[in-house]
Formats: C-alpha cells, structure tokens, sequence
C-alpha cells in the first residue's frame, strides 16, 4: 500500500494537470453553450411561489423585490415581522401577485414547518426556497469570552438552511422546484476575525453540494457565493432573539465599502431562474482560487498584507466578546415601513 501510494504521489499530479489542460478548456466551451441555451429559456415566474428566508433585510429583501419584477407569488420570512409588512407593501406595488407574511425563527424546526406547511395550505405549491437568513460577527477568535454564543452562529448560519431545506423538499420535487441557497466567499476564502462564520459557511456549501448529487434533477440548488455586500450584517447589526436588535455604534458609522446590492440580488434571482448551479459575485475571486490550491502561500502573504490594517481598523463586535454594553445603542429603523393592516395572514 505504502508503494502503491508513493507511486501515485509522483505519478497523479503530472497525469491530472494534463487532463486538465485538456478538460478545462472543453469544459469551458460546454459552459458557455449552456450559458448561452439558459439564456433563451429562463423559468417564468409568474403565479409561481417562491419562500424567502431573511427578508426583512439586505440581500433577502432585495431579493424579494426581484421575484415581485417577476409577478411571483412571496411568502417573506424573518423574525421582525413589522418590517415584513412594509416589504410586503413595496413587493405588491413592484409586482408581486399574492405575498404572506410569517414571522418565524428558522432555528426552530416547528416554526420553519408551520411556515411551509401553511405556504402550501394557500397557494397548493411551492416553487422557489431562498434560504438568506444569517448573523455575522467580526472578532477575533481569542477575543471571544462568552462561548454560549458560538452555537448561535451555527445554528442560524448552518440550521437555518437545513431545516427550512428539510421541510420544503416534498413539496419542492413535486413542482421540480429550485433551492437558493446565500453562502458567501468566506466559505473557501476565509477572513479574519469570521471564524465561525466562515466555518458555517463552508458547512453550508458541502451540506448543499451532497444534496445536488443526492436530488439529481428533481430540485435545483443555486449556491452563491458573494464578495463584502453592504447590508445590515456589515453595519454591525447584531440579534440573537426577536426584540434584542443592538449594533455596534462605531461600525455602524462608519460607511460600508461594499458591492451594490440590488445588483447582487438581480444576478441571484436571474442566475435561479436560468438554472444556473453557481452565482459569484463578483467573480474576479476565482482567480485567488487558483493560488489556494497551487500557492497557497502568495495569498496568506497578500492577506496578512493587505489585512493588517483591517484588523486593527474594525472594531469587535459585542457578539461573544462580552463588552459593556455602554458600547452599544439600539439600531434606528433603516427606513419608514408602512404599518400592517392585519396581523393575520394577507393574500
Ligand atoms: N452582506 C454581505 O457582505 C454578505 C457577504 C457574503 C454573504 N452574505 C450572505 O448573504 C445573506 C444575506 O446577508 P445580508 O447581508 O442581507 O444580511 P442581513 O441584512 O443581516 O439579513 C439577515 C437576515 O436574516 C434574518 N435572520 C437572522 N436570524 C434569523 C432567524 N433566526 N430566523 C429567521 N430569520 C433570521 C434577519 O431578519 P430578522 O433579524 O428580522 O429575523 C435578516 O432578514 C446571508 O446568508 C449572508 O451570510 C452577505
């Protein structure tokens, strides 16, 4: 066995980079057909019925608005229900056909039951699954002094995505329907002071990848994996229980440098809708692919670099670091939202 694999040792490497020299540029060709077939024939969302984890905010809520352009069907799922109402309004007036607010905790495996049990109750279908719910923290591990929030960032960045996921599939084969699924680039690209979310995430993009195989062609996945986004998570936004939203006052002021949102979440949903397995945004990372596994070293070096000052510029977040709360003030509403008209479930 020992020899066996010191043969292969010398003998893989060579023999594999050659069939890649080959394979990739094929491949290429082939994705690029594909790309181009999807493009003619993109699903028409109308009348269907799409479920959006993490809509009261960021990419969710944007998210929820692109699908409304395609005269879907939403049902908007997140804890802050009030906030759900208002996006519900903008959603009915850009085009959304019926749209159901459910305030649910996608932790609790009963309440992401009871949101796709009564989605299927009124519409009789469910079509599209856009899992979005996350929390993200920024400090270094050591910083960490209150461990009972480690399970927290696996449970909504890794949970929420299994249970919802769990619940839905029934009911998502039976209308070869389409998992969208909210990783991130730190899930092969980690940063620091994201170790835990960064591991959830990479949790996340293997939990899905075994699922493809496992679901063939009856459902869809679309993995996205995006770059720094400006959202309520990069403010500082910090919540671990309906009603105790904090944020981290200085991040907070501090302007978020990131990508275009809205953008972001045209690509997701087109992405969805042509079929495609993957959305990068932006894509230019997949260059640093190629270092990580041929030299790793170059993109340590270049991170340690380029990241130095990033480290000591941001500030820990309160999550897990135990910080006076004298730190902290309570988020502002983002936006004036209009008020609900009924609590009970709208069509
Ligand atoms: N922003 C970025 O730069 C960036 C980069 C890479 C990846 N991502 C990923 O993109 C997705 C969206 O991020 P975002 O920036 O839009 O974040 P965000 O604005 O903080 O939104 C997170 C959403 O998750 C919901 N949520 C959190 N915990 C929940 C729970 N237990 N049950 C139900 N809903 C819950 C929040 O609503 P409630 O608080 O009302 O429940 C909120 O609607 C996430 O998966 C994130 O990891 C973001």
């Amino acid at each position: 066995m020992g020899l066996f694999n010191t043969l292969l040792n010398v003998v893989a490497p060579p023999a594999s980079l050659l069939m890649l020299a080959f394979a990739w540029p094929t491949l290429t060709f082939l994705h690029a057909c594909e790309w181009f077939l999807h493009s003619l024939y993109r699903e028409d969302m109308e009348d269907k019925v799409v479920v959006i984890t993490g809509a009261s905010s960021g990419i969710g809520e944007q998210i929820a608005y692109e699908y409304a352009k395609r005269r879907a069907n939403l049902v908007l799922v997140a804890r802050r229900e009030t906030r759900l109402w208002g996006i519900r309004e903008n959603a009915r007036l850009i085009g959304a056909k019926a749209v159901l607010v459910m305030a649910a905790d996608v932790v609790k495996e009963e309440d992401c039951r009871r949101f796709i049990d009564e989605t299927v109750n009124y519409f009789g279908r469910l079509d599209h699954l856009v899992n979005t719910a996350s929390l993200g923290h920024t400090f270094f591990f050591e910083e960490a002094n209150d461990t009972s929030v480690f399970p927290h960032m696996m449970d909504i960045n890794f949970w929420g995505n299994v249970y919802p996921t769990y619940v839905a599939l029934p009911y998502l084969r039976q209308r070869n329907g389409r998992i969208i699924v909210n990783a991130s680039v730190e899930s092969w690209l980690p940063m620091p002071r994201m170790s835990l979310y960064a591991a959830a995430k990479a949790a996340v993009i293997n939990f899905y990848e075994t699922l493809r195989f496992e679901l063939k062609d009856d459902v869809g996945i679309t993995i996205a994996t995006h770059g720094w986004i400006g959202s309520e998570m990069t403010g500082g936004k910090l919540m671990l229980e309906e009603g105790a939203e904090m944020q981290w006052k200085e991040e907070r002021e501090v302007p978020v440098i990131g990508g275009d949102i809205e953008e972001y979440a045209r690509l997701i949903v087109a992405g969805a809708c042509r079929g495609d397995e993957y959305v990068k945004f932006p894509s230019f990372y997949d260059v640093f692919l190629v270092y990580k596994v041929f030299a790793p070293e170059v993109l340590g070096w270049t991170f340690r670099l380029l990241l130095s000052s990033y480290g000591t510029a941001r500030r820990a977040s309160l999550i897990g670091t135990g910080r006076p709360p004298m730190y902290l003030e309570p988020a502002t509403p983002p936006k004036p939202l209009t008020p609900p008209p009924r609590r009970e479930i709208q069509g």
